[in-house]
This record gives structure tokens, C-alpha cells and sequence, in this order.
């Protein structure tokens, strides 16, 4: 098969990237990035997660954060909903879309949401109909479909039967996500082709933590597959609170060299997230954890 010639990519860095990030980021800052990434050029951002600040508690200001960001024409700002509460405050802060997010493995499902894998589809049954009946778009994110830090192995037919629910719920998108970085090519086309079976290929997504070092690799390995939306996160942000010692989601500035070395349009300046990526790790007082990037800022100045 031939790569896609069109990728759409999803910066996550606003939300996946900063929700573990010890120290309170203040709102003023996180507005500020997904400005920036607006302006890169992206067509939908995740901007922020309306879960309990208990157990999040770098999120606490979303409702700021999409209050007060300047809105791209036709981008859309995703935010994550667990719930009920999730989403009433995600329509008051005007989301295009939700995102309900389970796991293909229980262990982490209990851990991450604090219900099992059944009960998550009965919660998120109400939000996926609030969603559909608001005009919403709505997405869902499958945890640990490559493995998982708490059960180890997870099986390619645990992943299909989350696909085939959330299908079942409506979702207009659904993420593969190998929360702990574990997989390898050959097993994430695999898990790819799977889920395809449950659910549109066109409209499934890669979701990959570099925690090994493989996310690219795996990037590559969907594109040959026929997967054409990923996720991604300046500077390599990230990390997920309940996989401890997962690193960030694959550096976008990583992903945007390798598609434009492959001739695949993305339609944002990878320049200008540099810059972006720049700007957020100055901010953190620390480097960006993305080669590309680093090796072009680097060069801006020879
Ligand atoms: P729970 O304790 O079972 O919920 O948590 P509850 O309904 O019993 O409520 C307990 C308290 O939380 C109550 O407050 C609620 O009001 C509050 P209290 O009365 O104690 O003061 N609460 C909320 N507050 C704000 N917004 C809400 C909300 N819901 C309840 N939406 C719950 C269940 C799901 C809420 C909790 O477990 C939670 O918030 N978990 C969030 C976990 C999370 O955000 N993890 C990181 C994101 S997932 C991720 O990163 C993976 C992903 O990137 C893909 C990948 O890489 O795998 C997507
Ligand atoms: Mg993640």
C-alpha cells in the first residue's frame, strides 16, 4: 500500500503534554501555546481536560484556558470528558469536541478513571448522546491498546471489543494509544489492521509515547498501513499521571520533519512550532525533549 499523502495531525502537547507537569503551569502560559500552535496551523488542538482537579490537578484552569484562547477558523479544541461533569463544563466552554477516553486493559482503567472497562462505556453512553445532541464531534481514546503497565500484555481482541463499543457510542474518531510506549512496528500494525476491522481506517488514529524510543518508527509502520491522523505534542511534552515513567506523546516537531521528508502534506509550519516548542520549554526551564526541533533551533544560530 501506498503512504497517505495527507496527514492530519492533532497537537495534544496543551493537554497531554502539560497535565503532569508538577509545577502549576498558570493559565496565562497554556493560552499562550495553544495561540501559538493555532497560528502554526494546526486544524485541531487538545486544549484541555475537564476531569476532577484532584486527580488532575495541572487541568484545574481549563475552563480559563478555553475561555480566553483566540479561536482559529474550522480548528477545533478538544477537551476530555470522563463524564457527565466532564462535559456539562465542556459545552460551557464551548468545545468542538469531547473526548471519552476507556482502556483496552482493566488494570489501568480502574487506575486511571476508578471503573472498570463496562462501566466506563455505561458512563460514557449519556456524554456520547449530550455530544451528538449539542452537534459535537466526538472522539475516543483507547489507553494501552499496545500494552499496559499494570497487566502487561493486552490482547488484540480486548482492543477490537473497545473499538466496537465506541463505535457502538457514536464516536467520529477513535485513537489507538500506546500510553507507555511499548510498541514495536510490526505489533502496531497488527493491533491497526484489528481495529480496522471494527471501525473506518480513514478515521482511527495513532496515538504514540516515545517512552521506548519506538514512536516514530510506529508512525511509519501506520502510514504503511494506511493510518492518517496521529497525535503528537510540542516539544515532546508529556506523560500520563497514572503510567508513571511513561514519557511524553512523540515530539511533533519529529513527526512534521519526518512527513515532509516523505512528501505528505500536514498543512502546519513546522517552524513556527519550533518556535512554539521553544517558547513552552523556556517556560518549563528545561530543553525540548524533540531532536528536529532542537537541531533547528540550533542551526537558526550558525
Ligand atoms: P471518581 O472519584 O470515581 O468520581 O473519579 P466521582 O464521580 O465519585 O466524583 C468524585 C469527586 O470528583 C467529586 O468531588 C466530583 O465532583 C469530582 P467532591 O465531591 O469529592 O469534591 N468530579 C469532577 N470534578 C471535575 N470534573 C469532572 C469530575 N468528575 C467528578 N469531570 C473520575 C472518576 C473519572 C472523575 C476521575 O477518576 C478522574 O478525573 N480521572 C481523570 C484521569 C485523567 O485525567 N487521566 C489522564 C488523562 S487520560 C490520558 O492521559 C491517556 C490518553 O492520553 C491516551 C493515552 O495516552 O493512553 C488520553
Ligand atoms: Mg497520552
Amino acid at each position: 500500500m501506498s503512504l497517505p499523502t495527507h496527514v492530519k495531525l492533532v497537537e495534544v502537547g496543551p493537554r497531554d503534554g502539560l497535565q503532569n507537569e508538577a509545577r502549576t503551569i498558570p493559565a496565562e502560559i497554556k493560552i499562550a501555546l495553544v495561540d501559538r500552535l493555532t497560528k502554526a496551523g494546526f486544524r485541531n488542538i487538545e486544549a484541555a481536560s475537564f476531569v476532577s482537579p484532584k486527580w488532575v490537578p495541572q487541568m484545574a484552569t481549563s475552563a480559563d484556558v478555553m475561555a480566553q484562547i483566540v479561536r482559529g477558523d474550522g480548528v477545533v479544541y478538544s477537551v476530555l470528558t470522563p463524564n457527565m461533569q466532564g462535559f456539562d463544563a465542556a459545552l460551557l466552554a464551548r468545545a468542538d469536541e469531547v473526548v471519552i477516553f476507556g482502556s483496552a486493559s482493566e488494570a489501568f482503567s480502574q487506575k486511571n478513571i476508578n471503573c472498570s472497562i463496562a462501566e466506563s462505556i455505561d458512563r460514557f453512553r449519556a456524554v456520547a448522546a449530550a455530544a451528538k445532541h449539542n452537534g459535537m464531534r466526538l472522539r475516543g481514546s483507547i489507553s494501552c491498546a499496545m500494552g499496559c503497565p499494570y497487566q502487561g500484555t493486552v490482547s488484540l481482541d480486548s482492543v477490537a471489543d473497545v473499538v466496537a463499543r465506541l463505535q457502538a457510542l457514536g464516536c467520529d474518531e477513535i485513537d489507538i494509544a500506546d500510553t507507555i510506549g511499548v510498541g514495536t512496528p510490526h505489533q502496531v500494525q497488527a493491533v491497526m489492521q484489528r481495529a480496522a476491522q471494527e471501525f473506518p481506517l480513514a478515521q482511527l488514529s495513532g496515538h504514540f509515547h516515545d517512552t521506548y524510543g519506538q514512536a516514530l518508527a510506529n508512525i511509519y509502520a501506520s502510514l504503511e498501513v494506511g493510518v492518517a491522523i496521529f497525535h503528537a505534542s510540542v516539544a515532546g511534552l508529556g506523560g500520563c499521571p497514572y503510567a508513571k515513567g511513561a514519557t511524553g506523546n512523540v515530539a511533533t516537531e519529529d513527526v512534521l520533519y519526518l512527513m515532509q521528508g516523505l512528501g505528505i502534506t500536514t498543512g502546519i509550519d513546522l517552524d513556527a512550532v519550533v518556535d512554539a516548542g521553544q517558547f513552552i520549554s523556556q517556560h518549563l526551564g528545561r530543553k525540548a525533549v524533540s531532536r528536529a526541533g532542537n537541531a533547528i533551533a540550533a542551526a537558526r544560530l550558525r
